[in-house]
Order: structure tokens, then sequence, then C-alpha cells
């Protein structure tokens, strides 16, 4: 199984910590490859919106996104992880989900998404692990991911050393119970019903789609009919 962490930060803190304990729940070293935001993709979206009207190749940052991209489409589990900042995840994480607009169920999703599973991960030293999780976890919905698990804990710290033991071990039964679960689904990943209807949804739109390039993709790929990208 390989597993992409997306560290929301460049720093080994608590919620990269936390994201590493589940990966290693599921896969050995040799299977983890990590993305550092910003190190290894920091640019912010101009809005030209090139990605989705024409191609995800018109983008200017396509190739600085290129290896990002493909860590992504390689790996069975992503485990995106962002510390809560102000209430959200940081601003670094927010700049990349933002490149994959293009690959939303809306536009132009890639198959390979419905048939992976992933954990969004966040800390905060009080509140805010709610929104950031969820800043997550939509992307994760949109891009296809049939099932996406929460791993977010208020931890009254502002570093790993510091926290509490007895918050540790329960993050840690989280991670346990989380792990069992991706494992036992991992090659028959079940495809929500919340899924499958928005899937059906935007299979109508697309028929006569208002954007070109998403309606003759969606043509191609035999979803405005009958076939499903998870079958
Ligand atoms: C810019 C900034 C904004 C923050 N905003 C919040 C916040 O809204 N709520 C909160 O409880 N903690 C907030 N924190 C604290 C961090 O979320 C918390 O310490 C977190 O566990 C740090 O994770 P890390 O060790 O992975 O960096 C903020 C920290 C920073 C640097």
């Amino acid at each position: 199984m390989k597993v992409l962490i997306i560290s929301g930060t460049n720093h080994k803190g608590s919620t990269y910590t936390i994201g590493r304990i589940a990966a290693e729940k599921l896969t050995s070293a040799e299977n983890i490859s990590e993305v550092f935001l910003p190190r290894d993709f920091g640019e912010f979206c101009c809005g030209c919106t090139s990605c989705i009207v024409k191609s995800a190749e018109k983008c200017p940052h396509y190739a600085k996104l290129a290896p990002v991209t493909e860590l992504i489409d390689a790996a069975d589990v992503l485990i995106l992880t962002s510390p809560v900042y102000v209430y959200h995840c940081t601003g670094q994480m927010k700049a990349l989900l933002d490149h994959y607009a293009w690959r939303w169920m809306s536009h132009r999703p890639d198959e390979r998404m419905f048939r992976k599973q992933a954990v969004v991960v966040s800390t905060a030293a009080g509140a805010g692990v709610k929104s950031a999780m969820k800043d997550m976890a939509d992307s994760c919905f949109f891009w296809g991911i049939p099932q996406t698990y929460r791993l977010g804990r208020a931890i009254a710290a502002v570093d790993w050393q510091s926290v509490k033991p007895e918050i540790k071990e329960s993050i840690e039964k989280k991670a346990d119970s989380i792990a069992r679960k991706i494992l036992k689904r991992q090659g028959k990943v079940p495809v929500t019903l919340k899924t499958r209807a928005f899937f059906m949804i935007m299979s109508l739109m697309q028929r006569n789609g208002w954007n070109k390039a998403d309606e003759e993709y969606w043509k191609e790929k035999g979803w405005t009919g009958k076939r499903r990208p998870w079958k």
C-alpha cells in the first residue's frame, strides 16, 4: 500500500507527527512519500481559470505541480495534515488545494480517486480542528475519494513534547481505529451514497454542460451514461 503525507507546514510539528503515526500503521517506511508545503509547492492560484475551462496543462504552475500530482495519483491513501491557523487549514495547504479545482467532480475528476482513501489530520492549541479538517475533507470528497477519516485533536500545547501522555494515548487509539478500517477496506473501498448521488447529479448536468472541456471529458469516459469510475 502506498501512502502519501501532504503536510500543510514545512516543519515536523504535532500535526505532521500524528500524520506520520497514522501512515506507519498502514505500511512500511519505503512506501510512505511526503510532500511539505510550501517547500515542495508554494504557488498561489492566479485565478486565470485556464485549468477549468481549457486544460490542467494550461495552469501557469502546471510543471511545478506535476510532481505532487504524480505522487497523489500513485498513492492508495492520502494523509493531509494541517495545524489550525485562525480556525482553518494553513494558507499553503489551501493554496495547493486551489490548484486542483479542475479535478473536482463538478469538472474532471480522475477515476483513480474513487479507489483511494484519505485521512485529514489537524491539531489546535484549543479550537478550530473541525473547520480545518473540513477544509481538507471537502477537497477529498469532491476529488471523488469515497472514504475520508478525520483525525483531529485540540492538544492544549504548541509542540508535541508538551502534549500530555493521556492526549497522546487517545490520539494513538483513534489512529489505530482508522488504520484498521483503511486496511480492511483497501482494494474494495466502499463508495458512499453521498458520492454516488453527487456523481449522478454531475452526470446529468454534464449531458449539456456549461463547460465544453468538462462535457467532452465526461462523455468520453462514458459517465454521462451508465458507466461509473468505481466499477
Ligand atoms: C498563525 C497561527 C494561528 C493559529 N490559530 C489557532 C487557532 O485558531 N486555534 C487554536 O486553537 N490554535 C491556533 N494556533 C495554534 C496551533 O494550531 C497549534 O499549536 C497546533 O497544534 C500547531 O501544530 P504544529 O505543531 O503541527 O505546527 C495557531 C498557531 C499559529 C502559528
